[in-house]
């Protein structure tokens, strides 16, 4: 804690805390973390109870709703986000104005941003019927644009939503359909999905969260903000880290060269991190993570492809890792992006997708926690303070005196 009145000349503390390490930018309801332990609960529930007993719509319910729904209270929500998943047929016009060779991420922030000039009856964030329509278009389209965002990059088609199916099961029928073929879903990988899905559903304030409630916190509208999220999950330091990871893992190529990628990660000299290792809260096994890593095993068991190299590097790794005293003792276990990305390398997704995948998911936290925060009588708009160390004052000095 500074006194900036000695820099200021202003009255009362300033707390400076880049990271935002132990600064609380908010008060809320939704999540729960208990890094030490290892605990994730949504609106009480265990992450773990909810990833085997539940399924993605209904905890898009809890979140956004606070309570579990009833059989009547599920079917009319699964209802209302089927309704929404089309796009406007104008915003074909917008992916066919990106290169074929964007990143689907590219591709998703810029349509996502464009929802606002197309949906102009749900971006008056002063009406409550209108951010309910505005929530539930999010969820309903965030598949859709991804999964077009993906068919346009590989040059294919578009594959228009199919309501009759499940959330899962739509997605990746818009992803590996090709029209006048026929394409059933495998219910084991729908179910995989629908896994990765919940697992990475809402993490109180991560980056993207909070880039997304700066955002709102002005007033901007829904559509906006959560493409200011997307933006930030792209990073490789957070969602961009599972296409990171399962690139690493590739590039480590053979389990013989393991002990090489882990003294360069413990090597100070050496900006090289394990990645898909770590985490900011967790300073035990992430809960996601132990889920995830028991899901990879069915899917790759079921694909019978358990001798698929680039598994058998991530056993290792992460063997080598947890028996490695620097790992231990800075409390680095792999994290939940470590695993969901060899599970959607096994069903056939290019690491492109991987972080397109955790936008999906993540919309809802984005929009449960915008819904939070502009509900919030007490909202301010979001205005860190800084700690000038610049220059001080000084006189300009004309240009042929310099
Ligand atoms: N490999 C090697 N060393 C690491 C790693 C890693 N993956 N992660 C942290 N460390 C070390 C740091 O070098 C640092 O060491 P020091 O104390 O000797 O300086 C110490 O552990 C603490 O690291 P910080 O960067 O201060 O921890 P922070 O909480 O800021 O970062 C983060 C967390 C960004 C997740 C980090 O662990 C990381 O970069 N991991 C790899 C990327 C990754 O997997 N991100 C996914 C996050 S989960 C998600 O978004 C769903």
């Amino acid at each position: 804690v500074i006194d900036i009145r000695k820099l200021y000349g202003q009255a009362g503390v300033f707390t400076y805390d880049p990271g935002f390490t132990s600064t609380a930018s908010c008060d809320s309801t939704i999540t729960y973390i208990d890094g030490e332990k290892g605990e994730l609960l949504h609106r009480g529930y265990p992450i773990d109870q909810l990833a085997e007993k539940s399924h993605f719509l209904e905890v898009c319910y809890l979140l956004l709703y606070g309570e579990l729904p009833t059989a009547a209270q599920l079917e009319d929500f699964e209802e209302r986000v089927t309704r929404h998943t089309m796009l406007h047929e104008q915003m074909m016009y917008l992916f066919r104005g990106y290169r074929r060779d964007a990143h689907p991420m590219a591709i998703m922030v810029g349509v996502v941003g464009a929802l606002s000039a197309f949906y102009h009856d749900s971006t008056d964030i002063s009406d409550p019927w209108q951010r309910e329509v505005a929530s539930i278009r999010m969820i309903a389209k965030m598949p859709t644009i991804a999964a077009m965002a993906f068919k346009y990059t590989l040059g294919q088609p578009f594959v228009y939503p199919r309501n009759d199916l499940d959330y899962a099961s739509n997605f990746m029928r818009m992803c590996f359909a090709v029209p006048a073929e026929d394409y059933e879903v495998n219910p084991i990988l729908s179910r995989a999905m629908d896994r990765i899905f919940t697992l990475h559903a809402d993490h109180e304030q991560n980056a993207s969260t909070s880039t997304v409630r700066l955002a709102s916190s002005s007033g901007a509208n829904p559509f906006a903000c959560i493409a200011a999220g997307i933006a930030c999950l792209w990073g490789p330091a957070h969602g961009g880290a599972n296409q990171a990871c399962l690139e690493m893992l590739r590039e480590i190529g053979s389990v013989e060269r393991i002990p090489e990628y882990i003294a360069r990660a413990k090597d100070k000299d050496d900006d090289f991190r394990l990645m898909g290792f770590g985490h900011r809260v967790y300073k035990n096994f992430d809960p996601r993570a132990k889920v995830m890593k028991q899901s990879a095993d069915e899917v790759l068991e079921l694909l019978g492809i358990e001798d698929n190299p680039t598994l058998q590097v991530a056993k290792a790794l992460e063997k080598a890792a947890l028996e490695d005293d620097y790992f231990v003792e800075k409390k680095l276990f792999p994290n939940v992006d470590f695993y969901s990305g060899i599970i959607l390398e096994a069903m056939g997704f290019p690491t492109s997708m991987f972080t397109p995948i955790f936008a999906v998911s993540r919309t809802i936290g984005w929009i449960s926690q915008w819904k939070e925060m502009i509900s919030d009588p007490q909202l301010k708009i979001g205005r860190p303070r800084q700690l000038y160390h610049g220059e001080t004052l000084r006189d300009y000095v004309d240009i042929e005196n310099r």
